[in-house]
């Protein structure tokens, strides 16, 4: 297979970021919030990551920032997605590039922990675990058990607590 290139998003990159997220996404709602995304606070230019295949890009995920409420406190942990990959591209290995480029690259940034809404079984591959393990929830109309997490820190999401990811998300429901 030809060599993946994961790398952060730069401005010249956010019309095939959109088209990367068009192409994927059954509407525009992903799209539309990423473009969001960029000029709020909760967002990490280092954390919204393209992936290249012979200079096109071909794939997609952001991390931001969400709170984790909880009684010890409000802690700002991330919370990982829209993720795309085209699907002309899908099934090779894209996609598990992403999260494990975004995993490491949010480690060193002192986040203790990152929640991901989406396919369970897509992202307990990677580490993520039910996030009702810990008693963590999120302010998101999805299932239960939609909700996965990887603690960053050891004992993070121990005090469990709610996730409230910013009203731009409630757009893609
Ligand atoms: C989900 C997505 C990002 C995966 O990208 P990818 O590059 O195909 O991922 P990988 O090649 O690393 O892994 C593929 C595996 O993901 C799993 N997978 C893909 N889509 C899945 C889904 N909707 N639910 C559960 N698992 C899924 C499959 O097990 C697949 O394995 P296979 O290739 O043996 O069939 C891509 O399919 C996509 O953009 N889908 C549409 C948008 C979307 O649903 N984004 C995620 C929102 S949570």
């Amino acid at each position: 297979m030809q060599q993946i290139k994961v790398r952060a998003e730069a401005p010249d990159d956010f019309r095939a970021i959109d088209v990367v997220n068009l192409s994927a996404f059954e509407g525009e709602a992903e799209a539309q919030l990423i473009g969001e995304l960029r000029s709020s606070p909760v967002f990490i230019p280092d954390l919204s990551l393209v992936a290249e295949l012979n200079n096109r890009i071909v794939g997609h995920v952001v991390l931001s920032k969400v709170q984790l409420k909880s009684s010890k406190g409000t802690s700002e942990i991330l919370a990982l997605g829209p993720m795309s990959v085209v699907p002309s591209q899908s099934h090779r290995g894209i996609g598990s590039e992403l999260i494990e480029a975004a995993v490491a690259r949010a480690k060193p940034l002192c986040f203790s922990a990152i929640v991901v809404a989406g396919h369970p079984d897509y992202y307990q591959r990677f580490g993520f675990r039910p996030a009702k393990e810990w008693g963590v929830t999120c302010n998101l109309p999805i299932p239960e058990d939609a909700l996965t997490a990887m603690e960053l820190v050891k004992g993070a999401l121990a005090g469990g607590g709610q996730v409230e990811y910013p009203e731009l998300f409630k757009a893609l429901f």
